[in-house]
């Protein structure tokens, strides 16, 4: 055989996903955590920890093959341990708000924390993205496990919750998520990651185009719940159905835009409930780097950094500015328990809830 088909063989047999490595991350509460380092063809590489399943860091290529980390969060442990706003992080039980903290199941009042002014945000005091994880990982995938307690932050039902995410070998990255509960509930599942396509620590993300799959969304009130009206995106600067730079309108003479202090709103996909399509795509000119966001949940909050301020410092010494980094967040509407009109978000004993959002990253 000759060096030449040697190297050819070496090559075909290289596989395209290397193992998940796993390292130590330090700890919390004296309980040991990790970090796994999942690798895939072309460089992308994402990095989670199993403390609130958060997202790390994930690289990927510019139009010339450069690799920038795109998400913004911090280099060790204790930058996620101080108070910092769900950089990378799962959101359960519930993401995004409930009005008042408090809602109504099968004739019974449940009652939340108020973290959010009188209403609950993210979970509560203690979500998901403050709770170790079991982690598993099997291939290309990542299993995350967490066994919510009936009565964890007020919510109903012994809750176990199971989150995969799955470096896929052409780099799309998957979140399968899945959940059963022992008792009637509600949940609502979230990734919380802050991309900036340039690189993360490089300035705003106003530049960035954005496109949303979606004809209407849910304008909000004075502390950002829902009125629980679905209006037309038509003739607003909440129509994203063609690319718009997110800069372009943000500080427009809007009602809606001023309570979000710039776009923090859920915007109702067009898609057909359930099927897993496209509900976001961001493009950035300079880097070329393009993110699509696939989902099969029925709403998207569009977060572009409005509570940025600069105060905090992150990966690589960089200061996090206002508006540095967006968020697309796929999930139920805000607020649903107490919305009639917005689809479900109750789990019954016996189901098992699922949904999975798939990340693209491509360049043009
Ligand atoms: C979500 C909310 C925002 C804000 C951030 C975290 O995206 O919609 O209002 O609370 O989380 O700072």
């Amino acid at each position: 055989m000759n060096l030449r088909t040697l190297a050819a063989l070496a090559i075909c047999l290289m596989p395209l996903n290397a193992e998940i490595k796993k390292e130590s991350f330090g700890t919390v509460d004296g309980q040991p955590v990790d970090i796994y380092t999942l690798t895939s063809a072309k460089g992308i590489e994402a990095r989670i920890t199993n403390y609130g399943g958060i997202v790390v860091s994930l690289k990927t290529p510019d139009k010339s093959g450069k690799l920038a980390d795109i998400v913004q969060g911090f280099s060790d442990i204790k930058g996620y341990l101080q108070e910092e706003p769900y950089f990378g992080a799962l959101i359960g039980r519930y993401a995004n708000r409930i009005g008042k903290a408090k809602f109504t199941l099968e004739g019974k009042e449940y009652k939340l924390a108020a973290n959010n002014d009188v209403n609950s945000l993210h979970g509560g005091l203690k979500g998901f993205d403050k709770r170790i994880w079991t982690a598993q990982a099997k291939g290309k995938s990542l299993e995350l496990t967490y066994v919510s307690k009936d009565g964890e932050e007020g919510y109903p039902g012994t809750l176990t919750a199971k989150v995969v995410y799955t470096l896929e070998s052409n780099g799309d990255l998957k979140i399968d998520y899945s959940a059963t509960t022992d008792k009637t509930t509600v949940l609502n599942l979230t990734n919380h990651s802050y991309f900036n396509l340039k690189g993360q620590g490089t300035g705003d993300i106003l530049d960035h185009e954005v496109t949303l799959y979606a004809s209407r969304y849910t304008p909000v009130d004075a502390g950002l719940i829902p009125t629980g009206d679905l209006v037309p995106v038509k003739g607003t600067p909440f129509d994203f159905l063609t690319a718009h730079k997110v800069g372009e309108r943000i500080d427009g003479n809007d009602e809606q835009l001023k309570l979000g202090k710039g776009y923090d709103h859920n915007w109702a996909l067009d898609a057909k409930p359930g099927a897993l399509a496209k509900a976001a795509e961001v493009h950035e000119a300079t880097s070329g780097r393009v993110l699509e966001v696939w989902t099969n949940q029925p709403g998207i909050q569009f977060y572009t950094g409005n509570f940025l301020d600069g105060t905090l410092t992150g990966k690589d010494g960089k200061k996090y500015g206002h508006r540095a980094a967006l968020c697309l967040e796929t999930q139920h509407f805000p607020d649903s328990p107490n919305q009639p009109k917005f689809p479900s978000a109750v789990l019954k004993p016996g189901k098992t809830f699922r949904s999975t959002t798939v990340w693209k990253f491509g360049t043009r």
